[in-house]
């Protein structure tokens, strides 16, 4: 133990205090050295977490899995964790204030929703996503696909959609205008195939392993086209995406703005401009793109896709580079084992393991704190409704008073500013949580832009002698705006003006 006080030489025990101030600098060297092995023990664990989240680790499966292998089944031979995980995504009751795997119907809760999107199939069904493994049976149920729904619709539900691309070589769902039918029947087969025709099923298997990952390596991978061609035409490699981007890309590949561009209905993200709202409008105005024609204001209108990746990008976390898989997909430990939770989720159902390894509060003032975002964000959604509904309502009434299609070019071009404003928050997931002053922004914009249509409509009909208020019809709930709606679609719109011209 006294090695060193030992070694001191013999005349030194004549200096009495040598021996203890030599112990002193002994313990002195030892908690040096104990401290320093401790701080590089310390240092490598916390440099294999960083490597964790910022490289990716090659693992081969023992049982070999074919290149498109869709069944995520066969790949719970070797992952039995992470199938199990993913497989809890069955759960379709889970609820929170906004989100949850519950398929809420929108509709009911906003009637609002009804009117603004009239004449469009959101009006007829509009419901909360639930999870992955519903992705088949969800878009196949749903009342929005029909005989004229293109093929490109199926190319977020399934990984049977790459197998197919590559099955049909360079048709690339949507080269040609193939219907949600058509391909089904066309050897394609599906779902619908399997029930009624009793078809070889071909698109049956629900968003899965073959989706993001590389089969022979496990490596996140990006399998869509519509992602990569989008990232070269900016002038980026994709293959180029950090470990952590790509934690975020494979969400990005359907979490998106899109449409469906040309004769082709060729899936395309509109993000040539950047991925803005003012971008993403600029991009549609260029090509006066338009998916319908709204029927009560007759303007030409944008549907905004859940733009969850590109409102994610202008948001703290996105700037911290916190990935959606750190929120979505934590890390999860059983039995001693840790790996990817699988469950793709609403992360408030799952707090200690998602916010809570970053932020040291506790856990109930999290979801309190997240809650109170989303509250503000929904009552700048409900102020945006509200407007857009009147605004084409009065485009309506300008319409009765005789106003012709040249003269109501402006107000209409403005409630479809407006209203592609307010969808892209609306249909943006999350409730506003993932960036919430831009959405705030954006809907104050919308608000703005429908108030602006409204002043011009009310001075339009003042021009033409209606002075009166305008009778707003009655849509408060889901049956009486789908019957409103209705009657536009008939051409027997209710009577909004009150009297006659007054001059
Ligand atoms: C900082 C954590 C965080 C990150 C990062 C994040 N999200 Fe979210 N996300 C949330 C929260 C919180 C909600 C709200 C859930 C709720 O209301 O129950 C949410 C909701 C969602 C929802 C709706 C789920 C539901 O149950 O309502 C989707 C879809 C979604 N996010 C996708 C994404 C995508 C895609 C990304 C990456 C581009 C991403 N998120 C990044 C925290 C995050
Ligand atoms: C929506 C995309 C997505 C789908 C679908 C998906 N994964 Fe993953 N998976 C991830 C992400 C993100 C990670 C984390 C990767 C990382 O950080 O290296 C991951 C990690 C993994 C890992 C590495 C070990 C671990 O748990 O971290 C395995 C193995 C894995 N997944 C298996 C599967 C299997 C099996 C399926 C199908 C049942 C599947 N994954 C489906 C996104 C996905
Ligand atoms: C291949 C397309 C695709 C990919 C890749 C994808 N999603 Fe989804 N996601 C969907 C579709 C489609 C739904 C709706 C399914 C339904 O309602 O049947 C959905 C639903 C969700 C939900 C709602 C489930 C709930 O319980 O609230 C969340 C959250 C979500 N996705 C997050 C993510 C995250 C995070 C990633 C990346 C790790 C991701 N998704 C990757 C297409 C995809
Ligand atoms: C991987 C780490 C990580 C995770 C997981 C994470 N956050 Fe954060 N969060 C951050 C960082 C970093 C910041 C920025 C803090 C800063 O720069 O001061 C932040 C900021 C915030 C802020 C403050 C924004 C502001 O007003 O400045 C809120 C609120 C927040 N996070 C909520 C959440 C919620 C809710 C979850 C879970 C759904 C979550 N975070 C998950 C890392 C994370």
């Amino acid at each position: 133990m006294n090695d060193a006080a030992q070694g001191e030489p013999s005349g030194a025990t004549t200096v009495s205090p040598a021996s203890p101030r030599s112990g002193r600098r002994w313990t002195g060297w030892l908690l040096f050295g104990v401290t320093t092995i401790a701080v590089f023990v310390l240092g490598l664990l916390f440099a294999s977490i960083i490597q964790r989240r910022n490289e990716a680790i090659i693992r081969r499966p023992l049982t070999p899995i074919g290149d498109l292998e869709t069944d995520s089944s066969v790949w719970a031979v070797d992952w039995p964790r992470e199938h199990d995980s993913y497989r809890r995504m069955q759960d379709d009751t889970t609820k929170t204030k906004y989100g949850g795997a519950d398929p809420r119907d929108y509709l009911q809760e906003t009637p609002a929703n009804v009117v603004l999107f009239a004449g469009y199939g959101f009006s007829k069904e509009y419901r909360q996503a639930r999870g992955h493994v519903y992705a088949v049976e969800d878009v196949v149920e749903t009342q929005r696909v029909g005989p004229a729904t293109p093929a490109t619709c199926w190319s977020c539900k399934s990984p049977d959609v790459p197998r197919q691309m590559v099955a049909f070589g360079k048709m690339k769902l949507g080269d040609k205008p193939a219907s949600f039918q058509e391909l089904l029947l066309a050897g394609a087969g599906d779902f619908y195939a399997r029930k009624f025709y009793d078809l070889e099923d071909e698109i049956t298997h629900p968003i899965g392993c073959l989706d993001c990952h590389d089969p022979q390596n496990m490596r996140l991978r990006v399998s869509r086209p519509a992602l990569i061609e989008a990232f070269e035409r900016e002038g980026r490699d994709i293959n180029q995406a950090s470990h952590q981007e790509m934690r975020t890309l494979v969400c990005a590949q359907c979490h998106v703005e899109y449409y469906f561009r040309g004769e082709g209905k060729y899936l395309t993200f509109p993000w040539d401009k950047g991925t803005t709202v003012e971008r993403i409008e600029e991009y549609y105005d260029a090509d006066s793109f338009a998916d319908w024609t709204h029927a009560v204001s007759k303007a030409p209108m944008v549907k905004m896709q859940h733009p969850d990746y590109e409102v994610f990008l202008t948001g703290i976390h996105a700037y911290r580079d916190v990935s959606c898989a750190d929120c979505h997909m934590p890390y999860r430990s059983e039995g001693g084992a840790k790996f990817t939770d699988h469950h793709v989720q609403s992360p408030l159902l799952n707090v200690a393991n998602s916010c809570a390894v970053c932020h040291r509060w506790g856990e109930d003032e999290i979801r309190a704190r997240a809650v109170s975002i989303q509250d503000k964000t929904r009552e700048g959604r409900e102020r945006a409704e509200r407007t857009l509904v009147l605004a084409h309502f009065d485009i309506a009434a300008c319409m009765e008073a005789g106003a012709s299609d040249e003269e109501l070019a402006m107000v209409r071009h403005l409630v479809r500013q407006g209203q592609l404003r307010w969808d892209y928050v609306a249909s943006n997931n999350g409730m506003g949580i993932h960036s919430p002053q831009e959405c705030t922004r954006i809907l104050t914009a919308a608000v703005e832009l429908a108030q602006e249509c409204r002043v011009q409509c009310a001075r339009m009909l003042a021009q033409k002698g209606y002075t009166e208020p305008v009778r707003y019809p009655d849509y408060a709930d889901k049956q009486k705006a789908q019957a409103l709606n209705q009657r536009f679609l008939d051409g027997k719109p209710p009577t909004l003006l009150a009297g006659d011209a007054s001059y």
